[in-house]
């Protein structure tokens, strides 16, 4: 595998590949890489000929008191992982190279409406940082495709609209959410959970599957499910950010008719934010 963090060698070594006909598969991530980001690069392989992986802790998604500063930089153990998963390139890129301007000149990509609901209220800036990271790497790879976990429901929704927009002649695939086997959502967060908060964390899913349930067996007060999943999350102990059920394709509130729905949480135990989410049809 190679380790690439300069973009000019990034670009000629893909450059190479396409000229040869080869389709690029690309897996964006922060690093302290776990199952599902393998899951990710496995799904990438399957669908491209070439797969490149990049680590970047990207500090323009991060608001001021949130955890930039502390976040697990791991790239030896994470260049391991994927090169024994056989991933061809990993790019990873110092913050100059992505932000060669500084971070306040920088232009922005704002997808409106999508990025200021659910995470992005309560991370006011984030999916701006997002949304213009994800343009700065599919600008420097080109992939054909590019890969993203579903645990991030509304980053995925906000990456589709913004690759539709901007006319990026790239695939967008989202990955199902890997699962611990009590069910907690794989995330590089989870490690911030204590061994009695790690006890309570998949209660979490475990809810969203019993409002699911509900709904699906007829229930149709809405908000009276959405505030008794709430009370059950904090007698457990969690701090509520929001618990909502939306329509899967804009994540606003749900209409008569909408059969298509997804339930997303976000709860904070101690020091971790928990993001999850379940999609089910009525
Ligand atoms: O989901 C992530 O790891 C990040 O938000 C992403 C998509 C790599 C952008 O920094």
């Amino acid at each position: 595998m190679d380790l690439i963090s300069e973009i000019t060698a990034l670009r000629a070594q893909v450059a190479c590949w396409r000229l040869n006909g080869k389709k690029i598969a690309l897996v964006p991530t922060m690093g302290n890489l776990h199952d599902g980001h393998l899951k990710l690069v496995a799904e990438a392989q399957l669908r491209g000929d070439r797969c490149v992986v990049t680590i970047f802790v990207n500090p323009l998604q991060f608001g001021e008191g949130e955890d930039f500063d502390s976040y697990p930089r791991t790239l030896d153990e994470d260049a391991e992982k994927l090169s024994q998963a056989g991933v061809d390139l990993l790019f990873a890129p110092a913050v100059e190279m992505v932000y060669p301007a500084g971070q306040a000149g920088q232009s922005q990509i704002e997808v409106p409406l999508i990025s200021d609901i659910l995470c992005g209220a309560s991370r006011p800036g984030h999916f701006v940082g997002v949304a213009t990271v994800v343009a700065k790497l599919f600008n420097f790879v080109q992939p054909d495709i590019a890969l993203f976990g579903e645990k991030d429901f509304q980053q995925l929704l906000v990456i589709r609209r913004m690759t539709r927009d901007l006319c990026f002649p790239i695939e967008i695939v989202g990955v199902a959410t890997d699962r611990e086997t009590d069910g907690l959502a794989r995330s590089s967060r989870n490690g911030y959970l204590t061994e009695d908060e790690r006890q309570l964390a998949p209660a979490l899913y475990a809810v969203l599957n019993a409002v699911a349930e509900k709904l699906q067996a007829g229930e149709d007060d809405l908000a009276d499910v959405e505030s008794s999943a709430i009370n059950t999350l904090k007698e457990i102990g969690f701090e509520l950010d929001y618990f909502t059920i939306r329509r899967v394709a804009d994540l606003e509130l749900p209409q008569q008719d909408d059969v298509e729905l997804v339930i997303l949480a976000a709860a904070y135990l101690g020091r971790a934010r928990l993001i999850d989410n379940l999609t089910f049809t009525l």
